[in-house]
């Protein structure tokens, strides 16, 4: 972990949780505070929840983003969403670019970067997915893959503050495999490179999160790699004492 960054834990409910969810992120609003400033917390629940937890949050140590957006604000669009709706309900962030989008949807690194615009031009911070299939890591491809999500996904303009970046091997979601901390690390480094020669100065602050099967038992060997500014939890983010000790772990 970079010494400079505070580290980011964010949970990503996917398609889980129902209004009888409230009392889970009751939970973690309530042992947020015992956390001692560790990290900086977000949970993206369903759309359906985005309301409720942001009116739970208010003025609490959880921020709340959403798991997706449409690139246009408002139109002919049947059931999609606009980044501009989360932002009216409170969010502060949208994940784009999910592999479980990617894969379910067929988005491509150029819809990616425009839903990340849609994310800025709303004022929420985007946060971008990338990561390689088992195949490619198996062919020595990871890096090429997450250079060209990187070169598609990403809009001009990033900062600090409207980009994060995340990680995830689409081999290590939800599968209880993690990569080694040295291939972590690598592909960190790299994608910290790539942010710096991109973004200058800015690059060097963006948050570089790592996804993929984290859980309490492996929170503080992965947050404790150079580069790796906090995590994008899928299962173990569903519960608030898991989603509590992965942030407890962080150096
Ligand atoms: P798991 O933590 O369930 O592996 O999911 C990771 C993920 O996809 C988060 O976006």
């Amino acid at each position: 972990m970079s010494d400079a960054i505070r580290p980011l834990i964010a949970g990503n409910w996917k398609m889980n949780g129902l209004k009888s969810s409230t009392g889970e992120f009751e939970a973690m609003l309530g042992g947020a505070g015992a956390l001692s400033g560790k990290a900086d917390l977000l949970v993206c629940p369903p759309a359906t929840l985005v309301a409720a937890f942001a009116g739970m949050a208010r003025d609490g140590m959880v921020a709340v983003g959403a798991q997706d957006c449409h690139p246009k604000p408002s139109g002919a669009h049947t059931g999609d969403l606009a980044a501009e709706m989360f932002r009216d309900l409170g969010a502060t962030a949208i994940i784009v670019g999910h592999s479980e989008r990617r894969a379910d949807h067929g988005e491509s690194d150029a819809l990616v970067r425009q839903k990340a615009e849609a994310a800025w031009r709303a004022g929420l911070t985007a946060i971008v997915c990338i990561g390689e299939t088992r195949q490619q890591r198996d062919s020595g491809k990871t890096l090429d893959i997450c250079k060209t999500q990187l070169a598609g996904s990403l809009p001009d303009g990033a900062t600090s503050t409207n980009l994060v970046v995340a990680y995830e091997p689409v081999w290590a979601i939800g599968t209880g495999l993690t990569p080694t901390t040295g291939d972590v690390e690598e592909v960190h480094r790299f994608i910290r490179g790539v942010l710096t020669d991109r973004f200058k100065e800015e690059g060097d602050r963006i948050r570089i999160l790592y996804g993929g099967s984290v859980k309490p038992s492996n929170a503080a060997e992965l947050m404790g790699v150079a580069n790796v500014n906090g995590a994008l939890v899928g299962g173990a983010s569903l519960k608030a004492a898991d989603f509590l000790a992965i942030a407890a772990g962080c150096p």
